[in-house]
């Protein structure tokens, strides 16, 4: 969940490094580091806290070198000090290591360490891997990092600098992603693309065990065994202008603004009234199709939510049992696979460790994995069988909005392709559908121009410290996004639940104080749901409803209405999703939090 990234060339490294770091800050900021080869020896500078005040620290010093390595961090191993602040440093300086993931075994090792007279100086795995390190190099460094590999069981990116050699840098990965940037006289290296982005869009993915040694302008790489490797070269159709605010508050306020677009570039390509095309990445020929009568969906957090949405509306385009889980659960459940099912991973990163396990668990059962994912060069991208991109462009905000929009077009994509060749949709009904998924982008760009009426009800209910977010069908995915949505970035407490289970419990928690936020399009369950809106109402709470235009009756029900344009009741997620997205904004920077990077949280979860 840490930052991690290296350069060697020309340029002065510090700036290199805290521009680069500042594009990572997403992956984890309670503290930051940074390691300068001058030439002859090499400076740890490090502190608790964000990384402008890692660029404070490092102003008024005279950091001279063109070879370095930084890192900024979400605390696994040992609380938030300065001491466990990475760069890491062996007993003799010799080496320097920042590290992404967590080594499992590290205790054992610190053990023997210790049993030979090594002493630490921090609670972390990061620093015992260094020191193992020191311990094995016997003068080959490829050798040696060939048998740290051997000896660290668990995940790791690591970037090593050595002080006897300030010609460039190595790397391992394993379980965690590292990419290489190359240039011209230059060798880039970071946890994700966004701080290679200024500088090249020629990376390359390192696979698991691998070993790198970057230099100016030339990287070699290992496998795990020592032997070298040839490794593709991507071309990134990011730019650098796509990881920027672009004049926005905050990279969440931008991308939230951007879904239109980002559903427009889901869709495009794969989908017309004729039929669904879902591109070279998905290998599936009808025979497959037809064969299949199950359907797992599986992911974390919001794409969890994102799955859903489509489990009902694959229950309602397809024949197929669907049934849809959380990773960290479906990874020890006894689930069954067959022939017949089809298994997707839902995963904006591609790099969450319960997805990846309970991906690899399918596969290691014999079935056949879709993943669906915004990086292509993501652990999951190169792991599953068939793959769908999002399309979204680089996500920033901690706070998933962009990719969510993304997640669900290319999971409606799906569920159309499905009904339609397998024919469980008449091919009228599929192309009426095909024309309303086309639709929506224009749809979902006419609701955000209504971001003021949400920052009035922000206004007025900011000051509350417990919501209860209530829907039912379509609406009830888009409750629980809602309210994890407010929960993670204002702190403020927020449970949602199917509207029909309110008064199975949670009704004892309403009071004055509680506001209750009901998702209500005009759809097959609106009567349901206004029922328990006036149960709500009973009780007091304050009632504030996202409604569809032209429902006066629910002006008489509610104590403030945000009006959201009528849909098919299918499609409603994509409209009815992004009010709550923008509450959750408003009132986040109504009650001062930090928006793009809420406490405790990291944008990729690479730990179990
Ligand atoms: O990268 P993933 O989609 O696998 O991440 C899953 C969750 O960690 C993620 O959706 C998380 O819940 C977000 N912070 C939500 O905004």
């Amino acid at each position: 969940m840490c930052g991690v990234v290296g350069y060697v060339g020309p340029r002065k490294v510090v700036g290199v490094i805290l521009e680069g770091l500042r594009r990572l800050e997403y992956r984890g900021y309670d503290s930051a580091g940074m390691a300068v080869h001058d030439g002859s020896s090499i400076r740890v500078e490090k502190v608790v806290g964000k990384v402008s005040d890692l660029a404070s620290r490092v102003e008024g010093i005279n950091l001279d070198g063109t070879l370095g390595v930084g890192h900024t961090r979400w605390a696994t191993h040992g609380g938030v000090t300065g001491e466990n602040a990475h760069p890491h440093r062996d007993q003799d300086g010799r080496f320097v290591l920042v590290h992404n993931g967590i080594v499992e075994n590290y205790l054992d090792i610190r053990d023997q360490l210790e049993s030979r007279g090594v002493s630490f100086y921090s609670q972390t795995d990061s620093e015992v891997v260094v020191k193992l390190l020191s311990q094995i190099y016997d003068g080959d460094m490829l050798r040696s990092l060939t048998e740290l590999g051997r000896r660290l069981e668990g995940s790791y990116a690591l970037v090593i600098l050595s002080k006897d050699d300030p010609g460039g840098f190595y790397c391992v990965r394993k379980g965690s992603p590292l990419v290489l940037g190359l240039t011209e006289g230059e060798g880039f290296c970071a946890s994700d693309v966004p701080p290679l982005l200024p500088y090249t869009k020629d990376v390359i993915y390192l696979e698991e065990g691998d070993i790198a040694e970057v230099r100016p302008g030339s990287v070699r790489i290992w496998d795990k065994d020592g032997r070298p490797v040839e490794r593709p070269v991507h071309r990134i159709d990011w730019d650098v202008s796509m990881a920027e605010k672009d004049g926005y508050p905050h990279y969440m306020a931008k991308e939230i603004h951007e879904q239109g677009t980002v559903l427009r570039s889901t869709l495009k390509g794969r989908l017309s009234e004729s039929g669904v095309d879902l591109g070279d990445d998905v290998h599936w020929d009808g025979d497959f199709l037809r064969s299949l009568r199950r359907i797992n969906l599986v992911a974390c957090g919001t794409s969890y939510y994102a799955c859903l949405v489509a489990e009902r509306v694959l229950e309602r385009w397809t024949s197929l049992d669907v049934k849809v889980d959380i990773a960290s659960e479906y990874r020890y459940r006894d689930v069954k696979i067959g022939a017949d099912t089809l298994a997707v991973f839902v995963s904006q990163s591609g790099e969450t460790a319960d997805t990846l396990a309970a991906q690899r668990k399918v596969r290691s059962l014999g079935g056949r994995c879709l993943g669906i994912t915004n990086v292509r060069g993501s652990t999951l991208a190169r792991e599953v069988h068939d793959l769908l991109l999002l399309k979204a462009g680089p996500e920033i905000g901690v706070a998933a909005t962009k990719t969510f929009m993304g997640q669900l077009g290319a999971l409606y994509l799906l569920a159309l392709k499905l009904g339609w060749e397998r024919g469980d949709l008449n091919p009228v009904e599929a192309s009426r559908l095909a024309y309303g998924l086309l639709k929506l982008p224009y749809e979902v760009e006419r609701v955000l121009e209504r971001d003021g009426d949400v920052k009035a009800a922000a206004e007025r209910f900011c000051g509350y410290d417990d919501f209860l977010f209530l829907g039912r069908g379509f609406s009830y995915p888009i409750a629980l996004e809602g309210a994890l949505k407010l929960k993670e970035i204002s702190y403020v407490h927020a449970e949602a639940y199917a509207a029909g289970e309110m008064k199975h419990g949670p009704i004892a928690l309403l009071e004055p104080n509680v506001p209750v936020m009901v998702v209500i399009p005009k759809d097959g369950l609106y009567e349901k749901t206004l029922s328990n809106v006036q149960e709500a109402r009973a009780r007091k709470s304050p009632i504030v409803a996202v409604a569809s235009d032209g429902d006066d009756l629910i002006d008489q029900m509610a104590d403030w209405v945000i009006r959201i344009p009528r849909c098919e009741e299918c499609f409603s997620p994509f409209i009815s999703v992004i009010p709550l997205q923008q509450f959750a904004y408003h009132v986040a920077q109504l009650r001062g939090c930090e928006i793009d990077q809420p406490r405790n949280l990291a944008k990729s979860v690479t730990v179990e």
